[in-house]
């Protein structure tokens, strides 16, 4: 992973060549509402208010959990003995981001959804609420992290969440069998190129036109700018938006042209 410096100096070439995010000169329609109407949206959904509070009581919940080691996943959550309060401010999903997650779901009502990294559910929560209707397949492979989202999932009455135990290389593959189409991914785990580069082929094998897939800290390291170069380059990837802190990728055809964006958010 980049150093602390490193990390500055990278976001500080990406806020200068970025597009401004109120979506002057963005010719494409689906991108303007895209940022319009979903990165924009400063409205406060009732959703939020149940996610926030799951994220405060986790933030003070001094238990110990023991994680196993299952990849690189974040600079300061790693695995060993970690107090619940330090995954949930590390390892988690900011609320600027758990939120915008939740509209991208919420606008476009992806019925087949898929988090690759789990951790304590927080973000799982956002997505799995922002369609109800949805199926919700939420990987993790630490057996400790798994518990306690599997709770804070029954006290949120997510009914929609299947969390999936065990090492992504085995269970992916296994749901993506039985799948015939993922609409919607989050990969936010293992944090590492071959990797996350084989997460998206096997995801791509069951996209479709309208599929959104999410890759987590694509400038965290070397490895995970050349993934995410891989990702965006790849033919069938037809436009791709980075925000630095995730990249986005769509499928759609009627992008009759290949775009990249790189937006200021
Ligand atoms: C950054 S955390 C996920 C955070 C979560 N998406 C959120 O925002 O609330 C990454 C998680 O992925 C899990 N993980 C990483 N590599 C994995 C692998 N190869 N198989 C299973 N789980 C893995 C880690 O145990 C960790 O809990």
């Amino acid at each position: 992973m980049y150093s602390r410096f490193q990390l500055g100096l990278k976001y500080f070439q990406y806020y200068l060549t970025a597009s401004s995010g109120r979506g002057h000169g963005i010719h494409s329609p689906f991108v303007f509402d895209f940022i319009t109407k979903i990165l924009n949206d400063k409205n406060d959904h009732d959703d939020y208010e149940k996610v926030e509070s799951l994220r405060k009581r986790l933030l003070h919940d001094k238990s110990v959990l023991d994680i196993e080691d299952f990849g690189a996943g974040s600079s300061s959550a790693g695995p060993g003995k970690r107090e619940v309060t330090s995954v949930a401010r590390h390892a988690v999903k900011s609320k600027k981001f758990g939120q915008l997650l939740y509209r991208i779901v919420k606008n476009y009502q992806p019925k087949t959804i898929i988090e690759l990294g789990t951790s304590l559910g927080v973000t799982t929560s956002y997505l799995a609420l922002a369609n109800s209707a949805s199926n919700l397949f939420t990987l993790e492979g630490a057996p400790e992290l798994a518990n306690v989202a599997r709770q804070n999932f029954k006290d949120l009455q997510l009914e929609n969440v299947k969390l999936v135990e065990g090492n992504f290389d085995h269970t992916l593959p296994a749901i993506l069998y039985h799948l015939s189409a993922v609409d919607f991914a989050f990969v936010d785990g293992n944090h590492r190129r071959e990797p996350t580069e084989n997460y998206f082929h096997w995801l791509l094998a069951k996209s479709n036109s309208n599929s959104i897939f999410i890759f987590d800290d694509i400038h965290w390291s070397s490895e995970m700018e050349q993934a995410w170069n891989h990702i965006k380059d790849h033919i069938a990837v037809r436009c791709s938006i980075d925000l630095f802190f995730m990249g986005i990728i769509f499928f759609r055809h009627e992008f009759k042209e290949k775009q990249h964006f790189k937006i200021r958010w």
